[in-house]
């Protein structure tokens, strides 16, 4: 039996109980970090990654400024801190997808698999186009071998800030709004405007995600995170732990890019006319934060507020 029934059956906390979890993008920048903090929790974790970005920064002629572990050592390294195996996967191919969630019958997964750069998207059609395809792609994939193979699992999206653009009225921490158009009123989708091509990647998927919950009821946490920052957790005590920091134009998000180019005396390289604001937050808040959510799911209430059970 599924450990969040248990827990939901006996009234329970769930965060007494291990559970299964699959991280898809568990190389990544975010996915390292919270695999090392789920299995220090005692849960055990599947972590799935196909190294795109790895490859995708050397070809901008770049790499990250911490050293880090090949994916075999990390899977040595991980293994002594709980129960991790490390597998070699695409997301954007739906057999594979779908043979995942059927083998190893996740409690949770979560969802980081995507092509993350604003300025790799906006490089020209051949980025764009690949973005598009493998994010869109990647989320399509999960949940209908969510739906097909198990639905349910709590899925873990991580979607973005930017999702929004920069509208000029204060951000509601909702899915939903209340509007009215020429005197009848209704509750739509909170209006999204994204700047880049991967940011309307999350955008699609958040609709994509709406849509699948509404029509299946399959249960997704859409997390509309900001920009983090920072390099350490409680877990990364040594080299063999470090996650990747990147700090050039395409890949480096700004705070990371910001600290290296401060210590090197370059100038700072704001994008556009640098009047963005944007709320930050450290790895360790983000690993936290999400590791909270995991061991206490959310359940969709179609009035419009979710609850945890
Ligand atoms: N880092 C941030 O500040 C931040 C802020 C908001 C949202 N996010 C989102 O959080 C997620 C994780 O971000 P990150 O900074 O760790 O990025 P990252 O690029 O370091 O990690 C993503 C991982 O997913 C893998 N991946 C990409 N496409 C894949 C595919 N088709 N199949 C299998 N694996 C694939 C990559 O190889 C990489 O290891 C991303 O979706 C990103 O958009 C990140």
């Amino acid at each position: 039996m599924n450990y969040l029934y248990i827990a939901e059956f006996y009234n329970l906390s769930i965060t007494t109980l291990p559970m299964k979890i699959v991280v898809l993008g568990a190389d990544g920048y975010l996915g390292w970090p919270l695999s090392l903090r789920l299995l220090r929790r005692g849960h055990r974790v599947v972590g799935v990654d196909n190294l795109a970005t790895r490859r995708a920064v050397e070809e901008v002629g770049s790499d990250s400024a911490l050293p880090i572990s090949s994916p075999q050592e990390r899977e040595r390294a991980a293994k002594e801190l709980g129960d991790f195996k490390f597998v070699f996967g695409d997301v954007t191919d739906y057999q594979f997808v779908k043979e995942l969630i059927s083998s190893e019958k996740p409690d949770a997964v979560v969802h980081f698999a995507e092509q993350r750069s604003a300025p790799y998207s906006m490089k020209d059609v051949e980025h764009a186009v690949y973005t598009m395809h493998n994010n869109l792609e990647g989320t399509l994939n999960l949940i209908y071998a969510v739906k097909e193979a198990k639905p349910d699992v709590h899925v873990v999206k991580m979607g973005t800030m930017g999702e929004y653009g920069t509208p000029n009225f204060d951000i509601p921490e909702s899915a939903f709004v209340e509007v009215e158009i020429k005197g009848r009123r209704d509750r739509i989708p909170t209006p999204k405007f994204a700047g880049s091509w991967y940011h309307w990647t999350k955008v699609y998927d958040t609709y994509n995600m709406l849509f699948a919950n509404k029509i299946w009821g399959l249960t997704f946490t859409d997390i509309m995170q900001g920009p983090v920052y920072g390099t350490r957790t409680e877990e990364i005590v040594s080299e063999r732990f470090f996650t990747r920091f990147d700090f050039d134009e395409v890949w480096g998000t700004v705070v990371n890019r910001y600290c290296v180019e401060a210590v090197l005396g370059l100038p700072l390289t704001p994008y556009g006319k640098g009047g963005q604001t944007r709320g930050f937050l450290s790895l360790e808040d983000s690993v936290e934060a999400l590791r909270i959510l995991i061991e206490n799911p959310l359940r969709w209430d179609p009035t419009g507020t979710s609850t945890s059970s």
